[in-house]
C-alpha cells in the first residue's frame, strides 16, 4: 500500500511539471504535423527559402508580418498592421482561423484539433 501511494504521488509531481516546462503541446508530434500540413507553405529552417508563406525559423516571439523582410511585399497588409506578437495564445488563435483571427490574412488553412495547434505551436518554439 505505501508503495501504490508513493507511485501515485511521484505521477502527479512528473505530469505537473511537464505541464510548465512545455505548456500543453509535444513538439516531436508537433514535427511531424508540421511536415504532413504546413511545409506545402512554409519551410523551418534557420535562412529557409520563403514559399506561398513565409520561412518560420524564430517566429515564436516575434511580432507577426515583419520578421522575413524577403516576405514583407507578399504579406498582407492586416497581419503587417496587427501589432500581434507570436506567443501561445495569439498563435492558437491565428491557427485555429488565420482569417477570423487577423482579418484579411492570406493564410489559407485552418486547424481545427487544439491538440494539433498546441503541438505544431511547441514545434515552432523550438525553432530558434
Ligand atoms: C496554403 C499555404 C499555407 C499553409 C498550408 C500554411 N500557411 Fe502559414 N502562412 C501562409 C501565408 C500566405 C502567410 C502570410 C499571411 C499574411 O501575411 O497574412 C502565413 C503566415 C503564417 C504565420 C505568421 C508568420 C509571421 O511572420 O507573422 C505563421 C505563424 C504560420 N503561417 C504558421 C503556419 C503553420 C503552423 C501551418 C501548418 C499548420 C501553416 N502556417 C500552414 C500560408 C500557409
Amino acid at each position: 500500500m505505501k508503495h501504490i501511494i508513493a507511485t501515485a504521488v511521484m505521477t502527479v509531481a512528473l505530469t505537473g511539471g511537464a505541464a510548465t516546462a512545455l505548456a500543453d503541446g509535444d513538439p516531436a508530434a508537433g514535427e511531424k504535423f508540421f511536415k504532413s500540413r504546413c511545409t506545402a507553405c512554409h519551410t523551418a529552417d534557420e535562412g529557409g527559402k520563403n514559399k506561398a508563406g513565409p520561412n518560420l525559423f524564430g517566429v515564436f516571439g516575434a511580432t507577426a508580418g515583419v520578421r522575413v523582410a524577403s516576405f514583407e511585399k507578399r504579406h498582407s497588409k492586416q497581419l503587417k498592421a496587427s501589432g500581434i506578437v507570436w506567443d501561445e495564445d495569439t498563435l492558437d488563435k491565428f491557427l485555429e482561423n488565420p482569417k477570423g483571427f487577423v482579418k484579411g490574412s492570406k493564410m489559407n488553412l485552418k486547424v481545427s484539433k487544439e491538440d494539433d495547434r498546441e503541438n505544431v505551436i511547441a514545434y515552432l518554439e523550438t525553432l530558434k
